[in-house]
């Protein structure tokens, strides 16, 4: 928002990460945040706060915090949409807009727009969700794809309409196609979105089931049906399935709305599609034990990748990480690598052992599996890993490398999906 030109306070509950902000760093990995993050500083447009009253002079109020799976449900928990909703009432004025980013259960909108007609009479409440992909935070967020506003009838929709014209307006001249439309419209592209997302991951995964049992070949078959433009190829990768903080909890708050809602029915196919996506990681250590004849005990396998996927340092339903915990729950003696996830991956399991070199990682390893893609382990030269390791076995769980250049440097390879 600074980049675009305008004043911006950011405010957060959590101190340490405000600090980290406030001196222009970033307090995650993510491609052009802390460059962008510094040109903003500079400018002196950009400021962060924990106190919710510094916002107050603001025409615009984004909320933007998380939804997480609960602990043993699949719904959402909106205790921190709900509080920062709250914290923010007692400092609107008539006119304000409040601004809805976070993924919600569809009703969510219209639940908080009539506690804001109770509270803070005048201001007005849009739902403009986010598209944004982890890795490609800033392009996806200064070009999006396009721009949804969920706004209600009338005058207060037609006034907040144009000024998030005016808050997009650099964004809007690029050419962003824009679909203004109602609450619950807006809040359910955005689940709806990343539910065909989750379920184009599993449709292809399903295939790559089925080419194990007919010999035929996932990533040729993906290529084949995605050269159909009605298809597409993107979203068509197989291998170890979907993970992450978004795509895993937006398909099961889905299901459990729609059940909520009387439509249990309806979802139930997402149920399938994440079964097929856990069914995956299983699969994995399957293949893991079948290359090692038959058992895993004591097995040196090392963990290539622990974030979800590359370019991002984020853990939340790491398929790496999951795969990685249960090879060592079943005997084997993991090491995991990677890049940049490695502080995240032993907060979240400490059991496991972490190396920062590649190198170190595969040293007198049994097995070496690719679990995150990141281009630094695509690029790794086979020849040179053959005289580190104790077995040139290596397992593709992303089907992201020259297969034919590792059978050639005389390794046993093996991925989900293809022979
Ligand atoms: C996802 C959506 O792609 C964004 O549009 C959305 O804004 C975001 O969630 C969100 O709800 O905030 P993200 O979670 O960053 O973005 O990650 P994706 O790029 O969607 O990848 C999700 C998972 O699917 C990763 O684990 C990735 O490895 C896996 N994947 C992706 C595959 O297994 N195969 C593919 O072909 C593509």
């Amino acid at each position: 928002m600074a980049k675009l030109g305008h004043e911006v306070v950011a405010v957060d509950v959590d101190h340490e990460r405000i600090a980290v902000l406030a001196a222009g760093r970033a307090p995650f990995f993510e491609p052009g945040l802390p460059e962008l993050l510094t040109e903003s500083l500079a400018t002196g447009r950009l400021s962060f706060t924990t106190e919710i009253q510094d916002v107050a002079g603001a025409d615009v109020h984004f909320i933007c915090v998380g939804t997480p799976q609960l602990e043993a449900e699949f719904a959402a928990d909106m205790r921190f949409v709900d509080a920062a909703f709250e914290d923010l009432m007692p400092h609107l004025r008539p006119g304000s807009v409040v601004a809805g980013k976070s993924t919600v259960p569809v009703g969510t909108a219209e639940r908080l727009a009539a506690r804001l007609g109770e509270a803070a009479p005048g201001a007005t409440l849009v739902w403009n969700p986010e598209f944004l992909r982890e890795g490609f935070a800033v392009k996806d967020t200064l070009h999006p794809s396009r721009m949804v506003y969920g706004v209600p009838e009338g005058d207060d929709g037609a006034r907040a309409i144009a000024i998030l014209d005016e808050v997009y307006a650099a964004t809007l001249a690029d050419g962003t196609p824009l679909v203004v439309t109602d609450y619950a419209t807006a809040q359910l592209v955005k689940v709806a979105a990343n539910s065909f997302l989750a379920t184009k991951i599993s449709f292809i995964n399903a295939m790559a089931e089925l080419c194990e049992v007919t010999g035929a070949d996932v990533k040729a078959l993906a290529d084949a049906i995605g050269h159909d433009d009605r298809i597409g190829r993107k979203f068509l990768n197989a291998g170890l399935g979907f993970g992450g903080g978004c795509l895993p909890k937006d398909i099961r708050a889905f299901m459990a709305r729609a059940g909520e809602l009387g439509a249990d029915q309806t979802l139930t196919f997402l149920r399938e599609v994440d079964s097929i996506n856990t069914r995956r990681r299983v699969r994995m250590v399957t293949l893991a034990r079948e290359e090692l004849d038959g058992s895993l005990d004591d097995k040196r396998i090392a963990v290539l990748g622990a974030s979800f996927k590359p370019n991002s340092d984020d853990v939340r339903d790491s398929p790496a990480l999951d795969v990685a915990s249960q090879l060592q729950l079943q005997g084997a003696v993991v090491t995991v690598t990677d890049p940049h996830a490695l502080a995240n991956a032993k907060a979240k399991n400490p059991l496991l052992t972490y190396v920062a070199r590649t190198e170190e990682a595969v040293a007198d390893a049994d097995l070496v599996m690719l679990l995150t893609e990141w281009d630094e382990y695509v690029a790794l030269d086979p020849r040179k890993l053959a005289g580190i390791v104790s077995g040139r076995r290596i397992l593709d769980g992303r089907n992201a490398l020259d297969r034919a250049k590792w059978r050639d440097a005389g390794w046993s390879y093996r991925a989900l999906g293809r022979h």
